[in-house]
C-alpha cells in the first residue's frame, strides 16, 4: 500500500497552521518554524481560511507572506498541505457579489463574516474560486514543500436560493424525465401537491405550516444539496490537476456529519481526512466506529486524521483537557484505524477569535515549556522513530462489513412512523461496537462497493434498499450509480455469504416509496419471511425477551433482552431460531436464518441487546473461521496494521487504570519501548503497545 504522498513517505505529524493571522508580528513567525521543529512537526495546513490575506482587493494578489511560509517549510523539512480558500471569501467580495452567500431555508441571505456559508451554485463564485485556486496552484504546484491539496473546508452545503432551486430543477429533470415520473415518484397526489409545470417545484415545505414532512422530494432536496457541493469540489479540483496533476488532493470530512453523502465526495478526492473530536469518557467503540466509517469510504485505503485537539476545544459543552497520555493513545487509535497521520487543530492559539480558547501545540505562553507542547512533542518524536515500521502497512483486511448508507439514513430518520426514537448512526454503531468490543476486525462498506472480500455482511435498519430504477437520464457517472442492492445481496448470499438484517429493512426504494407486497419486499425471498406489523414502544417501557428455540445456542445464554421495536414475522421458508417470550405475541418468531444457495440470511426481528449481538457475531465469525486478534477485555481495544512481510498489533488502554493483559501465543518486540512480549503486557493508565510480531 504506497504512502498517501510519496515525497513524504512518512506518518505525518503537524497541525493547521495560520500564519495570515500573524503577519503584524514577524517575531511570532519566525519562531513558529524554531517551535514547530522542538514539537516534531512535520506537516502544516496552511491558508485554509486566508483568502482575504492572499488577495486584500480585488486581483492583487499578495504571495510574499506564503512564499516565506513555504521556504521556511522546505527548510525544515515540512510538507505543505495548502488549502484553497474557498470557504472562506473575502469580504470585498461579498460586497460587490452579496448573492455568494447563501440563503437559508427561511429565504434569509446571510451576512458577510461567517465561513462556510456560500452558494455552491452561483457561477460568480466559481469563477472567483477558480481563479485564485489557478494562482495558487500555478505558484507553488512546483514548490518542493507542496505535498497536499487540502480543498477548501469541512465542505457542506445549505443554500435555498432561486440559483439553487432552478439547479435542482435540472437534476430533478435529469433523473426523473418528465413531471409524471416526478409526480409518481414523489406520491404527489397526496394532499393535492400534483405538480403541473417545473416552476412548482419548490423546496418549501419547511414554511408550509402542516408540511408533507418526509418524502422523494425531502430526499431528492437533500441528494441535490449533497450532489452541488460534490460539484463544486470537482470544480475546485479540477484547476488544481491541470497545474499540479501530481499532488494528491483531499478535503476534511466530519465523520458521521449528516447533510452530506460523503460516499460520493470520496470518489472525487484522492484521500479521505478527517476531523476527530471525541470527548474524555465517551464511548471508544463509536470513536473506533467514525472512523471505520471514514475509511471505508474509499476502501479503506490509508487516510489522514487531519484535526483533532491537543487539548480543549472551544465548542464542546466544557472545555476538558485531555489527560496525560490521551493525546497519544487516541492518535495512535487512528493510526490502528489505518491513519497515516496525527494532526491537530490547531498549530497556535491566535489572541483573538472565538477559537483563542481552542487547543493547540502553542499555547498563548508561547514557548515550548507547557505540557501540551511537551506531549505533543513527544508523540511527534515517537511517530518519526515508527513510520519506517508503519508506512506501507494498512489495517488487517477485514472479512465482516457493515453496509452504511447516507440516503438510507435520510430516508430512514426522515420516515414518520414507527417510533420518534429512530437513529441509524446509533443503530449501526450498536452492531459495530459488538464486533469491536471482541477484537473482530469490520469495515464499513458501501453498497456500491466491490463485496468479494466479506463472508458476513451486517445491514442494520436497512430500510431503503435500492431498485436501480432512478436516475433515468443523467450522465455516465449518474448512471453508473444505478444499483439493484436487494439483487446484489442475493447474489452475496447465493455465492455462500452470511447476511444479517434487522427490523425496519426493505421497506422503501430509492424514492422513499414503499415497496408493496408484504415487508420486506425486495429481501422477502432471501430471508423466508413476511414482515405482517411492527410494534413500537418508548424504550424500556415494554421490554421483552428473545428465548432460543429449536436447539439453536450462543454461548452460554438461553435467552436474551430486546426492546423497542418488535417485528411481527412469518416465516416462509426460513428456520425460527428465537422467539419473543412475553406480550401478546409470545411465541411468535423474532430471530430466523434462511438457508438461500450456499449461504444464509439472518432477519433480526427486533432490537437485541449487547450481549445477544455479541454472542451472535462471535457465532457467525467461528462459523467462518474469522478469529479475533485478541480475547474481548473491557476497556482494551485491539488492531492490527499489516504489510507484506509484517504484523503490527496495536493494543490500546482506554481507561485511567493499570492493566496486565495475558495474551496467548503472543510473541514479538513492543516498538514502543523495544522490550520482548511473551505472553503478558502491562499497560500504563492511556497506554498502549504496539507490538511487531514475530
Ligand atoms: C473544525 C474546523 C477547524 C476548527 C475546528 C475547531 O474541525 O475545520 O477550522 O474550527 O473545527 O475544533
Ligand atoms: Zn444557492
Amino acid at each position: 500500500m504506497p504512502s498517501i504522498a510519496p515525497k513524504f513517505s512518512r506518518l505525518w505529524h503537524g497541525a493547521d497552521y495560520n500564519p495570515d493571522q500573524w503577519q503584524h508580528d514577524q517575531h511570532v513567525l519566525e519562531d513558529d518554524f524554531r517551535l514547530a521543529q522542538l514539537a516534531n512537526v512535520n506537516a502544516l495546513s496552511v491558508a485554509i481560511f486566508a483568502w482575504a490575506k492572499l488577495e486584500p482587493t480585488e486581483g492583487r494578489y499578495d504571495f510574499d507572506w506564503l512564499d516565506r511560509t513555504f521556504d521556511r517549510a522546505e527548510k525544515h523539512g515540512i510538507a505543505i498541505n495548502l488549502a484553497t480558500p474557498s470557504s472562506s471569501p473575502p469580504r470585498w467580495l461579498l460586497k460587490k457579489h452579496p448573492e455568494i452567500l447563501q440563503v437559508d431555508k427561511g429565504r434569509v441571505r446571510g451576512e458577510p463574516g461567517c465561513r462556510q456559508r456560500f452558494c455552491h451554485t452561483i457561477p460568480i463564485y466559481r469563477e472567483h474560486v477558480a481563479r485564485i485556486n489557478t494562482a495558487l496552484a500555478q505558484r507553488y504546484a512546483k514548490h518542493p514543500a507542496l505535498a497536499m491539496w487540502h480543498i477548501s473546508n469541512e465542505y457542506h452545503n445549505d443554500c435555498w436560493c432561486d440559483l439553487c432551486v432552478a439547479a435542482w430543477r435540472d437534476w430533478l429533470k435529469a433523473r426523473y424525465g418528465t413531471l409524471d415520473n416526478l409526480n409518481v415518484q414523489w406520491w404527489a397526489a397526496f394532499w393535492s401537491n400534483t405538480f403541473s409545470s417545473w416552476d412548482e417545484v419548490h423546496p418549501n415545505w419547511e414554511r408550509t405550516g402542516y408540511p408533507n414532512n418526509f418524502n422523494g422530494q425531502v430526499l431528492d432536496w437533500k441528494r441535490f444539496q449533497s450532489h452541488q457541493c460534490t460539484e463544486f469540489m470537482k470544480h475546485e479540483i479540477a484547476t488544481l490537476r491541470t497545474h499540479s496533476p501530481n499532488i494528491p488532493v483531499t478535503t476534511n470530512m466530519m465523520g458521521f456529519f449528516p447533510h452530506v453523502d460523503y460516499a460520493k465526495q470520496a470518489d472525487v478526492i484522492d484521500y479521505i481526512s478527517w476531523d476527530c473530536y471525541p470527548t474524555l469518557g465517551g464511548d471508544m467503540s463509536q470513536v473506533a466506529f467514525a472512523h471505520a466509517y471514514m475509511r471505508g469510504l474509499k476502501s479503506n485505503k490509508p487516510w489522514l486524521l487531519m484535526e483533532q485537539s491537543p487539548s480543549a476545544t472551544n465548542w464542546q459543552g466544557h472545555g476538558t483537557l485531555k489527560p496525560p497520555g490521551v493525546l497519544r493513545l487516541w492518535s495512535y487509535q487512528a493510526i490502528a484505524h489505518g491513519s497515516d497521520s496525527a494532526m491537530y487543530f490547531q498549530f497556535r492559539r491566535g489572541l483573538g477569535g472565538s477559537e483563542k480558547y481552542h487547543g493547540a501545540i502553542i499555547e498563548h505562553e508561547g514557548t515550548e515549556k507547557p505540557r501540551v507542547f511537551q506531549e505533543v512533542a513527544a508523540l511527534g518524536a515517537e511517530l518519526n522513530k515508527l513510520s519506517r515500521h508503519l508506512i506501507g502497512t494498512t489495517v488487517t483486511p477485514a472479512r465482516i462489513g457493515i453496509l452504511y448508507d447516507t440516503e438510507c439514513r435520510w430516508a430512514f430518520e426522515g420516515s414518520q412512523g414507527f417510533s420518534h426514537d429512530k437513529n441509524y448512526v446509533t443503530t449501526i454503531g450498536k452492531h459495530y461496537r459488538a464486533l469491536w468490543r471482541q477484537n473482530i476486525p469490520v469495515n464499513l462498506v458501501r453498497t456500491d462497493d466491490d463485496w468479494s472480500q466479506y463472508d458476513i455482511l451486517i445491514a442494520p435498519v436497512w430500510y431503503m434498499v435500492k431498485s436501480g430504477t432512478f436516475p433515468h437520464q443523467g450522465s455516465p457517472e449518474q448512471l453508473k450509480t444505478k444499483l439493484n442492492e436487494a439483487r446484489k445481496i442475493e447474489a452475496f448470499v447465493n455465492a455462500g455469504g452470511t447476511f444479517v438484517t434487522t427490523y425496519l429493512s426493505g421497506l422503501v426504494n430509492e424514492s422513499d416509496l414503499v415497496y408493496p407486497g408484504g415487508y420486506p419486499a425486495p429481501l422477502r425471498k432471501l430471508l423466508g419471511i413476511w414482515a405482517e406489523e411492527i410494534d413500537c414502544h418508548a424504550p424500556g417501557s415494554q421490554p421483552n425477551r428473545m428465548r432460543l428455540v429449536n436447539n439453536f445456542r450462543l454461548g452460554h445464554q438461553t435467552a436474551y433482552d430486546c426492546d423497542r421495536f418488535f417485528d411481527l414475522i412469518h416465516t416462509e421458508g426460513a428456520q425460527v431460531l428465537a422467539v419473543y417470550a412475553t406480550n401478546w405475541y409470545a411465541g411468535r418468531p423474532c430471530l430466523t436464518r434462511n438457508t438461500f444457495g450456499k449461504g444464509s440470511a439472518y432477519y433480526l426481528a427486533t432490537d437485541a441487546d449487547d450481549a445477544f449481538l455479541i454472542d451472535l457475531y462471535a457465532a457467525l465469525a467461528a462459523e467462518k473461521r474469522i478469529t479475533p486478534l485478541a480475547e474481548q477485555t473491557d476497556g482494551i481495544e485491539v488492531l492490527e496494521r499489516v504489510g507484506p512481510d509484517r504484523r503490527l498489533l496495536f493494543i490500546l488502554n482506554h481507561t485511567p487504570e493499570d492493566r496486565t493483559l495475558t495474551l496467548k501465543n503472543l510473541r514479538g518486540i513492543d516498538l514502543l519501548t523495544d522490550n520482548s512480549i511473551d505472553g503478558t503486557l502491562d499497560l500504563s493508565p492511556y497506554g498502549l503497545a504496539l507490538i511487531a510480531i514475530t
